[in-house]
């Protein structure tokens, strides 16, 4: 378990805006330079404007790199109740937005808030992943 990451998710979760899911995630991410980055799901009145912790702490790296370098995930960690009896995986948008700036073989901490963790690879939960040069 990393410790760091998941105490930034657990954090960063109590401070998120669900009240028509009733459910707040936190998600914590640590770059390639040591710096980490937390956010929560912001939810909407308009349902489809919400969006998900992981989004928040990738906006929260790529804010504070000031056009620098420092926007590779090393590690990520999302903290949620269960969902469907099982730790709380990142949805299918957000595994394509970790992999932005992630690889296959970056670890994946899902976390429920007593601390039961479990790591996956990126490349387990986002096989095949779609991905392309930005042109010269
Ligand atoms: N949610 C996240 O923030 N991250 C996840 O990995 C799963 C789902 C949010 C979206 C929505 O605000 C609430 O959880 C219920 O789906």
């Amino acid at each position: 378990m990393d410790r760091e990451l998941f105490e930034a998710a657990a954090t960063v979760r109590r401070r998120a805006h669900a009240p028509y899911s009733g459910f707040p995630v936190g998600a914590a991410l640590r770059t390639g330079a040591g710096a980490v980055h937390a956010g929560c799901n912001v939810e909407n009145a308009a349902y489809p404007e919400g969006w998900c912790a992981e989004t928040s702490a990738i906006a929260a790296m790529i804010g504070a790199s000031l056009g620098g370098n420092d926007r590779v995930i090393a590690a990520i960690c999302i903290v949620a109740d269960r969902s469907n009896g099982n730790l709380t995986t990142p949805c299918g948008g957000c595994r394509q937005r970790i992999a932005e700036f992630a690889g296959p073989d970056t670890p994946v901490h899902v976390a429920d808030p007593s601390g039961e963790v479990r790591i996956f690879r990126l490349g387990e939960l986002l096989p095949a992943a779609f991905a392309q040069e930005p042109p010269a």
